[in-house]
């Protein structure tokens, strides 16, 4: 960890549109992990906690799962909230209008760091 970032993944693991899950915490106090994705898109990356808006819990059903069929809009598999890949937004569903929550992401030399939330 440093200064409250967290390597996730190497950046060659996102090529393809591979999403990579990942837990946030300091290994100790699992009551605090958080856990959360990260995917890259038109060679920007993105991260958000894998925590749906509407009731609180993760986004997916199966591992790395996170698109639309059509892979336009990130989907909720418990009620098909669908939100803008690269804001977070949602524009459609339960809990449009609301967001997920984005995570800092910064490459370093091709390991990838997240940003811990506060
Ligand atoms: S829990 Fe995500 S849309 Fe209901």
């Amino acid at each position: 960890m440093t200064h409250g970032r967290q390597a996730v993944c190497q950046r060659s693991e996102l090529s393809g549109g591979q999403f990579v899950e990942f837990t946030l915490g300091n290994g100790h106090d699992r009551q605090n992990e958080r856990s959360g994705f990260i995917f890259e898109r038109e060679g920007n990356l993105y991260a958000y906690l894998n925590h749906c808006p509407h009731l609180g819990i993760e986004l997916n059903w199966m591992p790395g799962r996170f698109m639309d069929p059509d892979n336009c809009f990130i989907q909720c598999a418990n009620h098909a909230a669908l939100f803008i890949p690269e804001n977070g937004e949602c524009i459609a569903g339960p809990c449009q209008g609301e967001a997920l929550t984005p995570l800092e992401v910064t490459d370093d030399s091709g390991t990838i760091l997240v940003r811990l939330p506060e």
